[in-house]
């Protein structure tokens, strides 16, 4: 596959030329012309109904898109990936989170290893790890039952599962309090272990490297908080820590026995690493069972994605609407609006995996792009943001697509409160697509000079993903979706999905600054004149 010419290919000239017909279009027209387009423009697989009616698409939009796709080479890069081919180049490793979730019995061969098999040794020694804790059998040093455990951990090897142990709360065991420390601020620590006995009180320490600074400064922090509250006795840490890592050398060295560290393997992303090992805590706080549901709901969303036809690819038809609107309507951000507040931290897991997956400007050649790649996703759950930042999408100056995430089911029934939910979901997805004319606003009475701030032009895109209830399956599936739905992206525009290089220099010059803010003599300073000033005036306040 050339990645260089994607603008010059047949398949995107004649996007560019039919974004030029139907880019004037209104929804209203579309809709108009045509009355089962509602019916039309969905799509459904595993249990997930996806409307993209409310695109600015037509039926030829999406043939052109397709086609893009294929002459992308989609289907090979799916087969490469699904094979376990090395297709995360710049780092020379293969990207197999789909190996995570494989059934027992599945061949995925790495280097001439299967590699299912010690995705399942691992598995079951994580869930005999998580029964002991839940059950009790797993006991501190004390001899007290563990009632709080901590995950620390950063990007990949924190906001999976936080977002997945929010997201399936319902299931948790509320006997066990679970916490989720990233941030190497000392504030983020100090108030999670707030009011937590020692005692009672398991980390677990996941860090793919067991090198990351923010990781490795709150695990030592926590080993102190341990070792000072259970009278210094450092043998104590055996039965509060135990670690999720590829490197066993790092673990062995922080002090945890290998016996308690849960393994996995280097063609396992950050940001796609919430179903290996890194998801112990997840399970520790739902159950090997619920996990194993979420699992099998990944494996279905990945079959899927394998094997259906682009055309009614769930996650291929959302990846080719994210790069319509991105590259021919310029659009820069999207919005993700789970009305499900147990999705609470979704986006925020999404702007992980979308933006550091995607927030790439050269191919995998090494060549510029000429277009643009990822989008900037953000989100809150409605109706929240309805309050907030919806009236920019609605009334303002930027073209936003937005995905509402829906569920038929409450897992909290109470009252009215569900129907008003998804009252509001509906409302808003209508609302941004046909908006409100002028002389629809002057038919209600309005005065003239207010009405030109009454219209709501309409015409803004979005997506309705409903599925039945927020369930481990269906949570698995929805990550899955939007999983495939960015390497899609990420092929189409012919860069690495899988490497993050743009992490690294903020990395590196913090190393460099740390040892000139904790320095007793006042350090020379060789920086550009703002960071010099910055840090001496740092060092002032601190005195
Ligand atoms: O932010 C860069 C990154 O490498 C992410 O990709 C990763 O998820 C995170 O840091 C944490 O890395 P680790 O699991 O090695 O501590």
């Amino acid at each position: 596959m050339s990645t260089s010419t994607l603008t010059d290919s047949p398949a995107w000239k004649a996007l560019q030329a039919h974004h030029a017909e139907v880019a004037g279009l209104h929804l209203r027209q579309l809709f108009a012309a045509d009355p089962t387009r509602g019916d039309r423009f969905t799509a459904e697989a595993c249990g997930l109904y996806l409307d993209y009616a409310k695109n600015r698409v037509t039926g030829r939009t999406l043939e052109l898109l397709v086609a893009l796709a294929a002459e992308r080479g989609l289907r090979g890069r799916i087969d490469a990936m699904f094979r376990g081919e090395k297709i995360n180049t710049t780092e020379n490793r293969a990207v197999l989170h789909v190996a995570l979730r494989a059934p027992r019995g599945e061949k995925i061969v790495v280097d001439g290893e299967d590699v299912v098999p010690g995705v399942h040794e691992v598995l079951d020694k994580m869930a005999d790890f998580a029964g002991r804790v839940r059950s009790g059998a797993w006991l501190g040093h004390t001899g007290r039952k563990i009632r709080n455990v901590i995950n620390i951990g950063i990007g990949g090897s924190d906001l999976g599962p936080v977002m997945a142990y929010e997201a399936l709360k319902f299931y948790s065991d509320r006997a066990l309090r679970c916490e989720f420390v990233s941030n190497v601020d000392s504030d983020d620590f100090a108030e999670a272990v707030r009011g937590l006995e020692p005692a009672e009180t398991l980390f677990v320490i996941s860090s793919k490297t067991f090198t990351t600074l923010e990781t490795m400064t709150n695990a030592r922090t926590a080993r102190d908080w341990v070792v000072a509250g259970l009278g210094g006795d450092e043998s104590c840490v055996a039965r509060h820590f135990v670690a999720v890592s590829t490197n066993a050398e790092k673990v062995r060295e922080f002090g945890i026995d290998t016996a308690n560290m849960f393994g996995f393997w280097d063609w396992v992303g950050g940001r796609y690493s919430m179903d290996s090992a890194i998801g112990l805590s997840t399970m520790v706080a739902v159950g090997p069972d619920n996990f194993h549901a979420m699992l099998a709901g990944f494996h279905e969303m990945d079959e899927h994605f394998r094997t259906a036809p682009f055309g009614e690819n769930l996650p291929v038809l959302m990846a080719l609407l994210a790069v319509w609107y991105g590259d021919f309507f310029d659009a820069q951000t999207a919005a993700v609006l789970p009305y499900e507040q147990y999705l609470k931290r979704f986006p925020a897991y999404l702007q992980q995996l979308t933006m550091e997956s995607n927030g790439k400007s050269v191919t995998l050649d090494g060549d510029h792009v000429d277009y643009n790649t990822g989008a900037i996703y953000w989100g809150e759950p409605g109706t929240n943001g309805q309050h907030s930042f919806y009236q920019l999408i609605h009334q303002g100056t930027h073209l936003i697509p937005c995905d509402f995430i829906g569920f038929a089911k409450t897992l909290n029934p109470i009252g009215r409160h569900h129907d008003i939910l998804l009252a509001n979901m509906f409302a808003q997805a209508e609302a941004l697509a046909f908006g409100k004319t002028a002389e629809e606003v002057r038919a209600e009475g309005t005065r003239e000079d207010l009405v030109p701030h009454r219209v709501f032009e309409g015409n803004r895109p979005s997506n309705t993903i409903l599925a039945e209830v927020i369930d481990p399956k269906t949570l698995g599936k929805l990550i899955a979706l939007y999983e495939h739905s960015v390497f899609t992206q990420g092929t189409i525009w012919g860069i690495n999905p899988f490497d993050q290089w743009g992490v690294e220099l903020g990395k590196v010059l913090a190393q460099r600054i740390i040892p000139e803010l904790e320095s007793q003599d006042a350090p020379e300073l060789k920086h550009d004149s703002s960071t010099n000033a910055l840090i001496a005036r740092y060092r002032r306040m601190n005195s």
